[in-house]
């Protein structure tokens, strides 16, 4: 009797609990329904307290799943060059993990100034796979601001002056990293192009800049990259912060792009509960809180989205509806990440991503100046070798703001050179010290500055050749966030030391590791110039290639290096045009940014957008195009030869810029829309085809507030830069 009872009581806990079970399980959360299903069926679910939790942040990179449900937290982190060191759960510093030490990627702008958009792809999906592998959900980046002005202190993580040129790279690189199963945050969204009172500046442009210069990066990583998350900015434009700004959120990116993916703000970029409601915010991240304690000033309950955004939908305030929207836009994010039925695993510190760090960077080195050869250095050339600058030997992977990461190793500058060359040729001397690094590092050194030119001249003085290593170094107003430069010079003394090595050695190069253009008052003293930027892990490894000859550099500069800051278009209006006068800011060059500037007001940059020189040289064969009218809907066929007329292999990014010969608006001279980049062996040539959509020379008309080809003449101009213009040929459009 016991034992048949017992039996009995057994079998119906076993049913109550398959009873209990299948009511908790909703049927439609598993992974093979259509993620729309999957979110509909979830918001069915979830309380509203639930739903509100969602959307701001429980800790420094992190906000709330549904335990209750099974779905995930959401994790983010930095950012676009590599991922970012574990934090405490609500501060900035780092925990001390020690599985985080990650590979750092080349910064932005040396994958913009590859011209080569499988880097990109090759970049995403390395960069993606380490994301993953740290289970993160979101990473934030890549950032596309454009490059306005040389002062801005986060250029160096963005990809340069041109809207096509970011357009192109940002696309496959969003794609790969996404592949992964990690959403990529392209950022800042939009207009946030200084440093310089970022957090409150506001932003007055046309409507034509906007749409030909500062949204087609982030459009394309909409439309065509298809992101999963847009970062807003910092700044406000037309009076309203971009975090929460309804002509840029709901009417542009959610109803123009169709953007389905979730919009997180800029860490404290949140300054309301109206605006975040109702204009296109979904995640309130970083809001100034000391988060754990709730007697703190805005513990994360206190966030706009947090309780003020309960207490406004329990007294009817604020919609159901948005707020079912913004929870939707969140659980699209988890279902395509981590709750994805086939998420990879990811990879992390792999020799494989060493390899595509290393070749980034080598595709992305831009050499500006080789008199007589004196580039490449074949190993064995010289007996002695002086090596001089504080950047051969200071870490380039720290600094800079919330890019700056942790890496599992970095090779410097001297380490590549003495790898390369034998440690018994290379002499080295700091020459000049900069100020002590906020993120860690301090170069010490017991001499002063004199004393070290001193002995760097000393160095020079007995060697065959000299080379700089110098440049910007991430510190704070040299490279970094939450600062801009405040001169083109070059910090800490260098140009005083180059005159005085000068002096003693002439054959000197110079290599420049910077995210930005500097001037360069030697510039007519020394035979050779390489632009190297924040190169990453790889960095020494890929320098020391180039300069042996072993890699030949093809890499173009993204963006325009002035002679002086008066010659950019965002410092010729007045303090009202940079930084500002703090509170507006009116970019009153209006479309002419960049190249664009120079070329139109006739303006001679120190070097131009595009160019970059290679060991080898090229020449264009003509260009043609397969008929002389064009409607406005067709497709140009351009078909030109390249021909590699040097001696030794090398790679050609082809540039094809536009000009409108007849407009009835300003229109800059010439506009870049394609390029390719091709690879030849000595005497090799090839016939490069290019098909290029008329439509996409159109200027944005704000008067009808849409994209229009005027009929006309049309010139296309095939370049190795944007000023060393090969090939041109006409068209007609009628
Ligand atoms: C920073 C940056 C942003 C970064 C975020 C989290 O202030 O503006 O790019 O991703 O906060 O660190």
């Amino acid at each position: 009797m016991k034992k048949n009872r017992i039996i009995s009581i057994s079998i119906i806990c076993l049913l109550l609990s398959t009873m209990y079970i299948k009511a908790q399980k909703p049927t439609n959360l598993d992974v093979n329904q259509p993620i729309e299903k999957r979110i509909e069926n979830a918001l069915s679910l979830m309380t509203l307290e639930e739903k509100v939790a969602m959307c701001h942040a429980q800790s420094k990179f992190s906000s709330r799943g549904v335990p209750r449900l099974g779905i995930p937290e959401v994790w983010t982190d930095d950012g676009p060059h590599g991922i970012r060191e574990e934090v405490f759960w609500d501060k900035w510093s780092g925990a001390g993990w020690t599985n985080d030490s990650c590979t750092a990627f080349p910064a932005l702008t040396c994958l913009a100034a590859s011209f080569n958009t499988q880097m990109a792809l090759n970049y995403g999906n390395a960069i993606g796979e380490e994301a993953r592998y740290r289970n993160k959900t979101v990473l934030l980046g890549p950032g596309v601001n454009i490059y306005r002005t040389p002062l801005n202190g986060r250029n160096f993580e963005y990809m340069g002056e041109d809207p096509y040129l970011s357009s192109r790279m940002v696309v496959p690189y969003v794609q790969s990293v996404q592949q992964n199963g990690v959403a990529a945050c392209v950022k800042h969204f939009a207009l946030n192009n200084q440093e310089d009172k970022r957090m409150s500046i506001n932003v007055k442009i046309s409507d034509r800049a906007l749409h030909e210069i500062y949204l087609p990066a982030f459009k394309a990583a909409v439309e065509e990259g298809k992101a999963w998350s847009i970062m807003g900015s910092y700044n406000q434009f037309r009076g309203e912060h971009c975090c929460h700004n309804d002509l840029l959120l709901n009417k542009i990116l959610k109803n123009d792009w169709k953007f389905d993916g979730v919009v997180i703000s800029d860490w404290g970029g949140v300054h309301n509960t109206d605006q975040s409601v109702a204009n296109g915010l979904d995640l309130e991240m970083g809001t100034s809180t000391n988060g754990l304690t709730t007697s703190g000033t805005l513990p994360y309950s206190e966030y706009y989205l947090a309780n003020p955004y309960l207490i406004g939908l329990k007294t009817e305030k604020y919609s159901q509806q948005i707020l079912n929207d913004k929870v939707s836009r969140i659980l699209r994010l988890i279902f395509r990440t981590t709750m994805s039925a086939n998420r990879p695993y990811g990879k992390f510190v792999s020799p494989e991503h060493s390899e595509t760090a290393r070749k980034i960077a080598e595709e992305g080195i831009v050499l500006l100046k080789n008199e007589k050869h004196f580039f490449p250095i074949p190993v064995g050339k010289y007996k002695k070798i002086a090596v001089i600058g504080e950047n051969a030997i200071r870490s380039l992977v720290i600094g800079g703001g919330s890019s700056s990461l942790k890496v599992a190793y970095e090779v410097s500058p001297l380490q590549g050179i003495i790898k390369k060359y034998g440690e018994e040729h290379i002499v080295y001397s700091q020459g000049y010290i900069s100020t002590k690094s906020e993120y860690g590092q301090e170069l010490v050194s017991d001499f002063n500055n004199d004393s070290l030119m001193n002995a760097a001249v000393e160095a020079a003085k007995n060697a065959d050749i000299v080379l700089f290593i110098g440049g910007l170094n991430k510190n704070h107003f040299q490279d970094a966030e939450g600062g801009d430069r405040k001169t083109l010079e070059l910090p800490f003394g260098q140009n005083k030391l180059i005159t005085a090595l000068l002096k003693v050695n002439k054959n000197l190069a110079i290599i420049l590791c910077s995210g930005n253009a500097v001037s360069m008052p030697w510039v007519n003293e020394v035979p050779t110039i390489m632009q190297s930027w924040y190169l990453g892990s790889e960095a020494g490894n890929a320098i020391a290639n180039v300069l042996s000859g072993e890699v030949n550099p093809s890499g173009k500069l993204p963006f325009s290096f002035p002679k002086k800051l008066e010659d950019s278009g965002a410092h010729s209006f007045g303090q009202i045009s940079y930084p500002g006068d703090g509170i507006d800011e009116e970019y009153k060059e209006d479309i002419l940014v960049g190249y664009r500037w120079f070329d139109t007001k006739k303006i001679a940059p120190l070097f131009a957008f595009g160019h970059g020189l290679s060991y080898t040289s090229f020449e264009y064969g003509k260009a043609t195009t397969d008929k002389p009218t064009y409607k406005k809907d067709e497709l140009v066929k351009l078909t030109f030869t390249i021909k590699n007329t040097g001696k030794v292999t090398g790679a050609e990014a082809a540039q094809i810029y536009i000009s409108d010969e007849k407009s009835t608006v300003i229109r800059p001279l010439k506009e870049l829309k394609a390029f390719s980049k091709v690879l030849l062996e000595s005497s090799e040539s090839k016939l490069i085809e290019i098909n290029l959509p008329i439509k996409d020379w159109a200027f944005f008309n704000d008067k009808i507030q849409k994209w229009v080809v005027e009929p006309g003449k049309f010139t296309i101009l095939v370049g190795s830069s944007s000023l060393d213009i090969r090939q041109k040929v006409s068209i007609e459009v009628d």
